[in-house]
């Protein structure tokens, strides 16, 4: 962008408290923080997600859908920590936690494409990190967490907001100039802002504030960048965050991806697309 375009659009960008956006789940927020800590006792992860009724019993409800599948329904939420163990309870109660943010901006068709978006990229970030060296969990709960920006503007003002992401054709992170127009934000410093107010680990801030920044092929690779990449499978696997969203082709992206997980990883788009479309539908009828 270029120097003055930068100025113009901050002397009209509202300051971050005016935005006032609304306040995420404060339970899947604790627990996001809690099971960080290493000492954290199963017992307390329990405690906390029970003292929510309603965010416990939605929790129970995916622990035990297709999206987990576990062999055993869990009957509790201690369990269900026992089953799926306290990391994966992470991006499980991220799940609920942006199921139960959207709430009702859901029914609209832009808002669900947003959410679907999120959690195809969560779920593709599980998969490509399976077949490589890094952590399965932290990656799905990355994905979820990468469009936080996103999900917290569409929360906001969904009608609005719904214009552009209809309207709007070309690479994903073409969007970026509408919103700030629109909000005075990206969904990208949004992103990075919300980590900070909600005081999240700060591992998350690059991975929400640069998902949508070129990589440099045969560069790092660290979970920013892988999803950097997988955002952009997600789009190309059918789940795109706006319909006119310019899809990567699979083979230029599975170039991205280091040796080892090229290797590993599914050689074509469909039986990945497949996969996905099936345990977002857990997640949705759950
Ligand atoms: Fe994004
Ligand atoms: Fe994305």
């Amino acid at each position: 962008m270029l120097l003055n375009e930068r100025r113009r659009e901050e002397a009209v960008a509202p300051s971050w408290a005016h935005l006032r956006i609304p306040p995420f789940p404060q339970v899947a927020l604790q627990v996001l923080r809690l099971a960080n800590n290493e000492n954290v006792q199963l017992h307390e992860l329990s405690d906390l997600i029970s003292s929510d009724p309603a965010f416990a019993s939605e929790v129970l409800t995916v622990a035990n859908s297709l999206l987990y599948a576990p062999r055993f329904p869990a009957s509790s939420i201690l369990q269900a920590i026992a089953v799926l163990g306290a990391n994966n309870l992470q991006g499980l109660c991220l799940t609920v936690g942006v199921r139960g943010y959207m709430g009702k901006a859901l029914n609209q068709p832009a808002m669900r494409s947003i959410w679907r978006h999120n959690l195809a990229c969560a779920l593709i970030a599980d998969q490509v990190a399976s077949v490589g060296f890094m952590n399965r969990d932290v990656a799905y709960t990355s994905g979820v967490m990468h469009d936080v920006g996103r999900l917290a503007l569409a929360v906001l003002r969904p009608k609005e907001y719904s214009l552009p992401l209809g309207a709007h054709s070309g690479p994903p992170a073409s969007i970026l100039k509408a919103e700030r127009e629109m909000f005075g934000w990206d969904h990208c410093e949004a992103g990075r802002q919300l980590i900070v107010d909600w005081k999240l680990p700060s591992e998350f801030e690059a991975i929400v504030a640069d998902h949508h920044l070129p990589r440099q092929k045969n560069g790092s690779w660290g979970m920013a960048d892988l999803i950097n990449v997988c955002c952009r499978m997600a789009d190309t696997a059918g789940f795109p965050a706006f319909p006119g969203c310019e899809a990567t082709p699979f083979p230029e992206l599975l170039d991205e991806l280091p040796e080892r997980e090229r290797r590993l990883f599914h050689t074509t788009i469909e039986p990945l697309a497949f996969e996905i479309a099936k345990k977002i539908t857990a997640v949705e009828t759950a």
